[in-house]
């Protein structure tokens, strides 16, 4: 298993090199290298193929945007990310698992009004700091659990290794479940489900399909305890060091990337999880409103242990802005 810390490698050399990035003849074009860990036909992935298509359009050929799906590209310099939200503590900034808080989002209105609003604005502000812009977030809607036997109420979770994707807020979560959290890179989760490395895991539905989950795990649960976002990433240097006019067009693209994203991985978990459940070597379960009460009351005192890592300013906000106050 790789250490935790590679699988931020691409952090570390999001490129800050503002020469090495803008071409100093004026008929090459400007490179974008944008790496991610899902496949091309994953929201993230299609998301990143229209913004390619959209970035060279717009700014006529001035910029080329290089995709380098499934974890292909996670060393050397890139110029865009987009990781989940979960994955943003290694940069420094732990605030960011205040998203990962159990049943922090109600439902999907909640997350659109929450992250679309001041408090998503409010949150990239904190990557300034270090070098880093936030351009947009990008959906993909709630986590599933998932694991090779039932998963009805909160004590079916005792003893079983979850694969988690790094916030150590989700951690805690797991632990407090009775669970036994392991971070893990999510190119490394099917071989580990299938040898039984870990037991389950949690992830977005199509982020289930489109890895070929579903072959190696047995019974869900829609609990939807965590909302999945991901944060559109450059390296502040870079974005100031691209011309003006060509740096509109690029904003237009992400923009209607953003659009493109959030429409269509609202679909694609829906479908993902129509497939799910069709499938005769699936169990889907929905939590009942009363099951899910046990889930919220079994992870409640997470609140309280993540004041300490995220801080109880954040915590509030979030809570403030996610139910209303
Ligand atoms: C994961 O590692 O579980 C996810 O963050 C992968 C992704 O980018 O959707």
């Amino acid at each position: 298993m790789k250490p935790f810390n590679c699988l931020f490698g691409a952090f570390a050399v999001l490129a800050s090199a503002v020469v090495a990035v803008v071409p100093v003849l004026a008929d090459e074009p400007i490179v974008i290298k944008f790496s991610h860990v899902v496949t091309d036909n994953a929201p993230k992935g299609k998301a990143a193929l229209k913004f390619k298509e959209l970035a060279e359009k717009y700014t006529n050929g001035k910029v080329k945007v290089e995709v380098y799906p499934n974890s292909t590209l996670y060393k050397g310099a890139v110029q865009m990310l987009a990781p989940s939200t979960a994955k943003f503590a290694p940069l420094g900034v732990k605030e960011y698992e205040v998203l990962d808080l159990p049943f922090l989002f109600p439902d999907q209105a909640s997350y659109d009004r929450v992250m679309g609003g001041e408090f998503g604005r409010m949150m990239f502000k904190k990557l300034e700091a270090k070098g880093i812009r936030g351009l947009a977030y990008w959906d993909n809607g709630f986590y599933m659990l998932s694991a090779n036997r039932p998963l009805v109420h909160p004590d079916d979770m005792h003893g079983l290794k979850i694969r988690i994707s790094g916030s150590k807020v989700d951690e805690d979560t797991m632990r407090t479940l009775g669970a036994l959290p392991q971070i893990m890179a999510f190119s490394e989760l099917y071989q580990a489900l299938a040898s039984g490395v870990v037991d389950g895991a949690q992830n977005s539905a199509s982020n289930y399909t489109t890895q070929k989950l579903p072959e190696v795990q047995k019974y869900f649960n829609t609990l939807y305890h965590v909302h999945l976002e991901y944060a559109v990433i450059v390296n502040k240097k870079f974005w100031d060091a691209v011309p003006d006019d060509i740096r509109t067009q690029l904003e237009q693209a992400i923009k209607e990337a953003t659009d493109y994203n959030n429409t269509i991985s609202l679909q694609e978990n829906a479908t993902a999880l129509t497939a799910i459940r069709a499938s005769s070597k699936s169990d889907v379960h929905d939590p009942t409103p009363q099951e899910r009460g046990e889930w919220i009351k079994a992870t409640e005192s997470v609140y309280k242990s993540a004041e300490k890592r995220v801080g109880k300013a954040i915590i509030d906000e979030a809570l403030a802005a996610t139910h209303g106050d």
